[in-house]
């Protein structure tokens, strides 16, 4: 089966064809990092807009990379929430069109399971049950999967996500827009030990997470100091990082072991992370549990994983009506 998946629910609007939920043939992600760079952070309306001008030519660029025409795809998937409303909305609106004109089975994918499914993508496929760590720029939340439509929450953060607090850092710092590989590619050169940050919750004896109170650690510090020149910024960033992994591991650690599984998979944005991929691998290697890790390119934003968590339930005979509306908040997404 050849489905046809598109995200466009924060600032990447991206197309890719993937073949029975597992095997990519194309993966097209046309970033807005210019759009935003000089406003520091995602200005929605301004997405919503690149959006719409990309939007055409990334799913045509992604069917041409696949050696495939619309006669190919045998159905859309696109992710309908959580996320930016009106960026969702141009995706939505395509995928609509789309399989209206060509009569194509269509499906709302639920973006937090399509970070899950990336770890399905073109590699050996996790086993259920297992435990994911889904971190990304809107959410930082532990789930226990059993099967691909039964994820049980088991914890999440309480204020900011990881992702979110790596970018207001990089502000911060100085270090520009996107911040996460800002601070990854600073945080080689420096020493994680030069600073000492907290470490929110690591002892709340439960699975919740927190992440707003180390960004104003690091606020009050630079602070302190008297600005950033008064710092070193790769010991910063390193000591920065080091909290976020430390407290990450711990809590997925916790998770995997309330949840009495072997497994655990790491993914969203954040899991592009070199230290946490180095430092999940360390774990994992000295509590005799397996880990998956999705490629880098199937970390952030992607249409692939959509792709991959649409085929799931496609094949299950699960369909969307035309009238599929798009979701901001996990509040509403469907069970
Ligand atoms: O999954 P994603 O692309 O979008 C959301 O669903 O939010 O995640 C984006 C987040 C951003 O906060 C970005 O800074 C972070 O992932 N990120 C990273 C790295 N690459 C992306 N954070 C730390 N290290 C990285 N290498
Ligand atoms: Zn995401």
């Amino acid at each position: 089966m050849n489905v046809l998946g598109i995200e466009s629910s924060c600032d990447d609007t991206s197309a890719a064809v993937v073949v029975d939920g597992r095997a990519v043939r194309a993966c097209v992600v046309g970033s807005q990092d210019d759009f935003h760079r000089r406003f520091g952070g995602v200005v929605p309306e301004v997405a919503s807009r690149a959006h719409m001008e990309m939007i055409d030519v990334v799913c045509a660029d992604a069917l041409e990379q696949a050696g495939m025409t619309v006669a190919d795809i045998d159905a859309v998937a696109v992710t309908n929430g959580p996320g930016l409303v009106g960026s969702i909305l141009v995706g939505l609106g395509f995928a609509k069109g789309l399989a209206y004109a060509r009569n194509l089975p269509f499906l709302g994918v639920n973006h937090l399971e399509g970070h899950i499914a990336a770890a399905f993508l073109d590699a050996d496929e996790p086993q259920f049950p297992f435990v994911a760590l889904v971190v990304s720029g809107g959410h930082t939340h532990l789930y226990e999967v059993t099967g691909f439509f039964a994820m049980n929450a088991l914890g999440q953060t309480v204020d900011d996500a990881a992702g979110e607090a790596f970018d207001k850092v990089a502000k911060l710092l100085g270090l520009g827009y996107p911040g996460g590989i800002a601070i990854d590619n600073l945080a080689r050169q420096g020493d994680p030990k030069a600073y000492d940050l907290p470490r929110p919750m690591l002892h709340s004896g439960d699975l919740t997470m927190s992440f707003s109170g180390l960004k104003t650690a690091v606020r009050n510090l630079l602070e302190n100091a008297g600005g950033v020149d008064k710092v070193s910024l790769p010991d910063l960033a390193a000591s920065f990082q080091a909290a976020v992994v430390d407290t990450l591991l711990a809590k997925a650690l916790a998770a995997v072991e309330q949840a009495g599984v072997s497994h655990l998979v790491i993914c969203g944005g954040v899991s592009a992370n070199s230290e946490l991929r180095k430092r999940a691998a360390d774990l994992c290697e000295k509590n005799g549990l397996c880990l998956t890790l999705p490629a880098l390119a199937y970390c952030t934003d992607n249409a692939a994983m959509i792709a991959a968590a649409g085929h799931y339930r496609l094949t299950a005979g699960e369909r969307s009506e035309l009238d599929l509306n798009s979701y901001a908040t996990l509040a509403k997404a469907p069970k």
